[in-house]
């Protein structure tokens, strides 16, 4: 699908990656819709990026939240072509510590926001792209997700995130074969360490070990980097059902 006068929406895109994607495809002609929990930040994205932006805060995890959102950005630009679904926490607890085990609830959060909030934006998202004329190859919409890394190689203290992670990744292909007959694809976009808002709340203990486990190059990854492979993935029309790692190689060690 051509970027250029697409209208895409990104969720968590207040911030990090998806603020770093949402200025990347406005750069190539695309009208960008904000969706985050972060008032404050999305009034500051929205100054930040190119042309037509449309911010609401939403709440990924609350369907009348997304509904209101997507219905309103039908409604003022004519359809949504693409998502990319960025909104996400991480967390640290293991399943047991010294102070006992892992709490419940926060399990739960983390898998709320992270797995089902991505599944919430993109069924309701999909019905809306179903209703777009179809463009060459019968294409009507692209999705893309964010895992990590974590779901395939989490550390110590990573069960919650890893487990909302690896629904994300496991969901990609049920989904593709769900959405074919509409023309939509999907893919996920697994990321090792990158550079944003919520690596940098991670101390140096935590940061200089995973510089350390990515093999080349030896650094965190630039989110303009994951934006460059979300542009890939919108243009390449026979990319779909796929998880792809972006990570410099980074094998994850227990710690
Ligand atoms: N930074 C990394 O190293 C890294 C690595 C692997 C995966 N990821 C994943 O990439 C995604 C983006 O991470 P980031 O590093 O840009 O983080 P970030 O904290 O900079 O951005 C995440 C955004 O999501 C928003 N958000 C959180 N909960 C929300 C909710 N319920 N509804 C709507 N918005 C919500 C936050 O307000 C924030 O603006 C996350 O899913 C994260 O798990 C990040």
């Amino acid at each position: 699908m051509d970027i250029k006068d697409k209208i895409v929406m990104i969720t968590g895109g207040a911030s990090g990656l998806g603020l770093a994607t949402a200025k990347d495809l406005a750069s190539r002609g695309a009208r960008t819709v904000l969706l985050d929990l972060n008032e404050e930040n999305l009034e500051s994205a929205s100054k930040e990026i190119d042309g037509e932006v449309l911010t609401f805060k939403t709440n990924v995890t609350e369907e009348e939240s997304v509904k209101n959102a997507i219905d309103q950005t039908v409604e003022k630009l004519g359809g949504i072509h693409g998502l990319v679904n960025c909104a996400g926490i991480g967390s640290a607890s293991k399943t047991v510590s010294k102070n006992g085990a892992h709490p419940l609830d926060y399990f739960k959060l983390v898998v709320e926001i992270n797995l089902i909030g991505t599944f919430n934006v993109l069924r309701l998202a999909a019905e809306a792209m179903g209703k777009n004329t179809p463009e060459k190859d019968n294409e009507c919409g692209v999705i893309i997700n964010t895992a990590s890394v974590a779901a395939f190689d989490g550390q110590v203290g990573q069960v919650a995130y890893s487990a909302s992670k690896g629904g994300v990744a496991a969901m990609t292909l049920p989904i593709a074969r769900d959405l074919a007959r509409m023309g939509i694809r999907i893919n996920t976009i697994a990321p090792g360490i990158f550079d944003t808002p919520m690596m940098a709340m991670a101390s140096d203990e935590i940061r200089k070990p995973l510089i350390e486990m990515t093999q080349f190059p030896k650094r965190l990854g630039y989110p303009e980097e994951f934006a460059k492979l979300v542009a890939q993935i919108i243009e390449n029309p026979f990319l779909n059902g796929e998880t792809i790692r972006l990570d410099g190689a980074i094998r994850m060690q227990p710690k």
